[in-house]
């Protein structure tokens, strides 16, 4: 299988919450972490996110650094990386801000998407059908190294990075933890999903402010 490169990147809270229990949107980076993650960004070729997170955070998912848009325009590349949402039902808000015109947008969604929706979203991204239920991340993935795309950074959120992870898919992982804990049996964690027990190795620890963060391979 040809795939891109996939990078997760996460930030966390202590006890290994990405949010709380309202699966509200947390600050939870530092401004510190905040900036590493804008040249993670700048340096891959699609930032990918769950529907999940759409619906809960409505990120927009660019560049915020314009240093870093000038960058990737003198090396060829668009202003932006592609955003790619899973999203098997094409529930993605027509309004959200992953599919205004800052850049291109893929919406990969399952069979058991309705034609209506998967029409109104086409006219404002591409819409790709992977899989009957679910969206089939492999054959996502494939898809996308055909494209050109060689790495492919994960946000997010836990479900997502869970599938991807027991699929053998994801081969970094970066995930910021905060001086802090959050708490909540119900609150989403790094990686949500099915309990299954994949074994991977620390590369490296870093301090970030007053947060660390662990690089890890799998
Ligand atoms: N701290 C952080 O760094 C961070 C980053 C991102 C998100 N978050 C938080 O995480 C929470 C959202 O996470 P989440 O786990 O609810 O959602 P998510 O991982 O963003 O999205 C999961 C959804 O994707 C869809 N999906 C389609 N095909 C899939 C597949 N093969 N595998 C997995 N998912 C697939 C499913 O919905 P359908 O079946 O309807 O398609 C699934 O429920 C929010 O609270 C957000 O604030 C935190």
């Amino acid at each position: 299988m040809q795939k891109p490169f996939v990078f997760v990147n996460v930030a966390a809270s202590l006890d290994g919450k990405i949010s709380d229990e309202g699966r509200r949107q947390l600050r939870i980076s530092c401004d510190e972490d905040l900036r590493i993650v804008d040249e993670l960004r700048a340096e891959s070729d699609a930032i990918m996110v769950g529907i999940g997170t759409v619906l809960a955070d409505d990120p927009r998912l660019t560049v915020k650094s314009r240093e870093l848009r000038k960058r990737r325009l003198e090396e060829g590349k668009d202003e932006n990386p592609l955003r790619v949402v899973i999203d098997s039902r094409c529930r993605v808000p027509i309004d959200s801000k992953v599919l205004n015109d800052e850049t291109k947008t893929l919406v990969a969604v399952s069979k058991a998407a309705d034609e209506e929706r998967v029409k109104r979203v086409s006219q404002r991204a591409d819409v790709v059908v992977f899989g009957e239920k679910k969206v089939d991340l492999r054959r996502l993935l494939e898809y996308l190294f055909s494209k050109g795309v060689r790495k492919v950074m994960v946000e997010g959120g836990g479900t997502l990075i869970s599938s991807l992870i027991s699929g053998g898919l994801v081969d970094e992982m970066r995930v910021y933890f905060a001086p802090m804990v959050i708490g909540g049996a119900e609150s989403p964690t790094i990686c949500d999903g099915k309990s299954e027990i994949v074994k991977c190795r620390i590369e490296k620890i870093e301090r970030v402010r007053e947060g660390f963060a662990v690089f890890v391979k799998f």
